[in-house]
This record gives C-alpha cells, sequence and structure tokens, in this order.
C-alpha cells in the first residue's frame, strides 16, 4: 500500500508527487536536533531562542512519528559534552523537558505515545527529572509511538557503564567468556530491548555522529540535512522517509 505525499513542500524539494511505501517505514528513526544557536543567531536572538523554538521542531517530528507508524523515535536531547556550554545554557535547556511535557504531554497522551529516556538522569535538576518521571508514569501503558529521549546521553559512557554493570553482574559468572555476544552485551545498554536504529537523521548540516549511539548505528541509514533544527517540518521527516526507502541495506551481504 502506498498513499500520496499530502503536502507540496514549501521548499520545493520535489517531494511531493512521491510516495510513502508503508510497509517499507523504518521502525526506529534517531534524529540528532542540531542547529538551535545557529537558528537564533542568523536572526539576531540569543542562542537559547533556536533552543525554545526546537521545541515546536521536535513536536512536529513526534507527529509526523506517529501519522507513519514509527515504531520508536529517539531523539538527542542533550549529550554528555554538552554540559561544556555556558551555565545560562545549560540552565535553560535543563527547563525545557519541563516546559515541552507541560505543553504536549496531553497530545502525547492523546496519541498513545509512550515516553521513555536513555541517558543518566541522576545529573539533572530534580524538577527535570521530576517532570520527566511524571510523563513516564502517565504514559507506561501506551503502545503507540515510543517516544525516547536521550538526555545527558553519551555512546562511550554508556558502553564503559554496560562493561561495568557486566562485571558486576553475578548472573554472568557461569558464562564462558565466547558466549558473551552481542545480544548479551547490547542489553546492558540503555536501549535494551530496542531494535536498532534503522534511519539516523541529522539536522543543520553537520555530518557527524557526536557520541550518538555509537553501537546502535552500525547499520543505520544516515540522512542529512542542512536544515536547522527549529525549521525541521513534518515535509522534511516524509523527504528523509522517502529517501530512506530508496535504500539498499545490505549489511555486507549481497542482494
Ligand atoms: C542542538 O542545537 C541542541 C543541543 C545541542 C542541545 P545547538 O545548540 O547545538 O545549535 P548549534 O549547532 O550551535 O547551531
Ligand atoms: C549533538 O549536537 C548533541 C545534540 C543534538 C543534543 P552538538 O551541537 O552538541 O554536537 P557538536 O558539538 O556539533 O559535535
Ligand atoms: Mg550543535
Amino acid at each position: 500500500m502506498s498513499i500520496r505525499f499530502p503536502f507540496f513542500s514549501k521548499k520545493e524539494k520535489n517531494v511531493s508527487n512521491q510516495h510513502i511505501q508503508l510497509k517499507n517505514v523504518p521502525s526506529h528513526v534517531a534524529v540528532i536536533m542540531d542547529g538551535n544557536g545557529r537558528w537564533a543567531k542568523k536572526r539576531g536572538f540569543p542562542r537559547v531562542a533556536g533552543h525554545k523554538e526546537g521545541m515546536e521542531a521536535t513536536q512536529r517530528a513526534v507527529r509526523a512519528a506517529t501519522k507513519y507508524n514509527i515504531k520508536i523515535l529517539t531523539l538527542f536531547a542533550f549529550s554528555t559534552e554538552n554540559w561544556k556550554r555556558p551555565n545560562y545554557e545549560v540552565n535553560f535547556l535543563m527547563k525545557l523537558p519541563k516546559e515541552f511535557l507541560h505543553i504536549y504531554l496531553p497530545e502525547l497522551i492523546e496519541k498513545n505515545v509512550r515516553v521513555e529516556t536513555i541517558g543518566e538522569l541522576s545529573a539533572l535538576p530534580d524538577f527535570t527529572k521530576e517532570a520527566i518521571e511524571d510523563a513516564k508514569e502517565k504514559t507506561k501503558d501506551n503502545d503507540g509511538l515510543l517516544l525516547n529521549f536521550a538526555i545527558n546521553y553519551g555512546a562511550r559512557f554508556e558502553i564503559i557503564q554496560a562493561v561495568r554493570k557486566m562485571i558486576r553482574d553475578k548472573n554472568l559468572s557461569n558464562y564462558n567468556l565466547d558466549e558473551i555476544d552481542e545480544e548479551v552485551f547490547s542489553n546492558y545498554l540503555y536501549t535494551k530491548g530496542l531494535s536498532d536504529p534503522d534511519l539516523l537523521i541529522r539536522t543543520s548540516g553537520e555530518k557527524r555522529l557526536s557520541n550518538f549511539l555509537l553501537w546502535q548505528c552500525a547499520y543505520s541509514e544516515f540522512w542529512f540535512t542542512d536544515t536547522l533544527w527549529p525549521d525541521f517540518t513534518e515535509d522534511d521527516f516524509y523527504e528523509a522517509l522517502i529517501n530512506f526507502q530508496k535504500r539498499k541495506r545490505r549489511y555486507g551481504g549481497i542482494e
């Protein structure tokens, strides 16, 4: 089954006459939401104005993901390296989850979305943790989109933590070393139980992973766009999906 692309793209990317193949949408889409600061700077605003505007782009991405029955949407919201930014900006970023959930939690509930996180939440201020825990609790029985925020997330730290957890895990003492395979290891990552991202989107023109999902993106398809995150629309999301559908995924084999 296929359906017509719903809008004429205002950016004239000529995707309006293309079709989304509903049987071939990625199960898991991960997004590096980048370019907020540059979006603000271009307009003569302080960088944090870009983060605020970025919240709306975030909800647009959620709407697009639910519309196309994507199972998991993992959004990189704050990296373990983002603590290096000026206090004012970090403090502003720490307030955004609460603000986002205050505005959009009713819509997330209405859309049957389940909120989850990956990353070390323990380092966040109490009001941020409380807002996130409240959203997780209120959406825990929803079985639509899994909206997975990566907050205080760093892939290298995730891997180091996984190794530490394995060393501490008494259940592993009976294993032979060669039984510790990729599947066993994956169970110690934050993403335990989740499929790997099929499609990774990065906005703002940067072409790097910035310590995001290093293990999980081994065979993800990458989509880079120059669009800055606050400008990212549902059309942009569809464009990435359409492009994904043209990819030939070989996983090292042959067609
Ligand atoms: C992404 O936008 C948001 C976070 C990293 C929290 P940036 O703040 O990195 O914006 P640019 O890349 O400086 O434009
Ligand atoms: C990656 O963007 C982190 C998030 C989007 C949350 P950055 O802006 O922090 O990455 P670099 O510094 O350009 O690599
Ligand atoms: Mg950036």
